[in-house]
């Protein structure tokens, strides 16, 4: 038997939907092809790109894809359905549709005793400091790129109904906000921020406050100067829980130990 589909289920779909553009199929601004292409739109949205995350949208309020916005519904759920304790966080959040996602699954399963946080610098990607982080090279003219003000952030989580007092926004350079960040212990700890330096004070930061049980999302697995800040993290801590891949560049994994 055929059993229809749950309305918490149809507002989480629809949810990612409208956060990713899959419904209004917005231009891109920015696009990172792949092989060959068919059924490009005239204003150059490509299905297949924003699902995999392979533009940036040119409105949409995340540039994650659905297979990365999937996964975070994945890992949440099964945080709620496994009772592991803890807060969510993503670190690099841009126009916030990653973190207005954890918000709505939150509210659609009635969660009220956690919280989402929001760090940003809202003021874009930050000057690379190359001569401790030589990868952080291919940052450099990046500098300020990806700017979005924190009160724009607010009012996207506001379009949807779900700005309050579980969202906590974490303005400010990593280095100088996670150090003492007020959470006490994570469930979900997503990584947004490209570069070396940004995804290493993350982890260096919040992974000692992930529950056992809870995940850890690198978005950004395929940027070498991210994917070796994870390894060298996951070296140096003695990490063994084998790494997920979510897409082209999403990765993740469940804390063991
Ligand atoms: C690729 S965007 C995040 C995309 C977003 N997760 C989404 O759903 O579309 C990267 C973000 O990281 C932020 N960022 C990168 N490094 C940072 C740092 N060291 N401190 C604060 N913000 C940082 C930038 O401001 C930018 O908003």
């Amino acid at each position: 038997m055929n059993f229809p589909a749950s309305p918490t289920q149809l507002y989480l779909d629809l949810l990612k939907k409208s956060l990713s553009g899959l419904i209004y199929e917005d231009a891109p601004s920015q696009v990172f092809p792949i092989g060959l292409l068919t059924a490009k739109a005239p204003n150059g949205f490509v299905r297949l790109f924003r699902e995999h995350g392979r533009d940036v949208p040119g409105c949409a309020h995340s540039s994650i894809g659905l297979r990365r916005l999937d996964n975070i519904q994945y890992c949440l759920e099964t945080v709620l359905q496994d009772s592991i304790p803890g807060d969510l966080i993503e670190t690099g959040v841009w126009r916030g549709g990653a973190t207005i996602l954890m918000r709505g699954v939150l509210k659609a399963y009635g969660i009220t005793d956690r919280q989402v946080w929001v760090a940003d610098s809202f003021e874009g990607l930050p000057v690379p400091d190359t001569k401790h982080y030589p990868l952080d090279q291919f940052w450099v003219k990046n500098t300020g790129k990806l700017a979005v003000t924190q009160q724009e952030v607010s009012r996207n989580f506001a379009l949807y109904g779900l700005l309050d007092d579980q969202v906590r926004f974490l303005p400010g350079w990593f280095k100088e906000t996670l150090p003492d960040a007020p959470i006490e212990r994570l469930a979900v700890l997503r990584l947004d921020g490209d570069l070396y330096q940004s995804t290493l004070d993350a982890l260096t930061h919040l992974y000692p406050k992930l529950s056992l049980g809870g995940f850890v999302i690198i978005d950004d697995f395929g940027l070498e100067s991210c994917r070796q800040a994870v390894n060298d993290y996951r070296n140096a801590q003695a990490i063994k829980e084998p790494i997920q891949t979510i897409d082209w560049t999403g990765v993740y994994w469940r804390r063991s130990v």
